[in-house]
């Protein structure tokens, strides 16, 4: 559900990183998708501790944006906008399994 690449459906953790505009009232209407690429920074973390975990992660915008908010029952405010697949980094790459 959280992509369509092969190694999504095999490593063990998905992240899915979610802005919720309903959540971002005092912002106004056209900086929240600006606010919402904060995702960008939370992405580093996860990748930054993956790093010093020896794991393997990919950051994904490759998703069903629609698909995936209907199957996690999201509201219209909040929107799926970035994956980030973790797992034991693949032989030879980076791709996590
Ligand atoms: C915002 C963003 C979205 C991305 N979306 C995808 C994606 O959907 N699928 C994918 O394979 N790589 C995607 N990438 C690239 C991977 O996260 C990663 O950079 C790439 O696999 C190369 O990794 P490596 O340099 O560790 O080999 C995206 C990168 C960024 C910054």
């Amino acid at each position: 559900m959280t992509g369509y690449q092969d190694f999504v459906g095999i490593a063990p953790v998905d992240l899915v990183y979610v802005a919720n505009h309903g959540r971002m009232q005092d912002v106004p209407p056209g900086l929240r998708e600006t606010f919402a690429a904060a995702a960008g920074a939370m992405v580093q973390n996860a990748y930054l501790y993956c790093a010093s975990a020896g794991l393997g992660a990919v950051v994904r915008g490759w998703l069903n944006r629609r698909q995936l908010a209907e199957h996690m029952s999201l509201n219209e405010d909040e929107v799926p906008i970035l994956c980030q697949t973790i797992g034991k980094p693949a032989c030879g790459g980076s791709a996590p399994v």
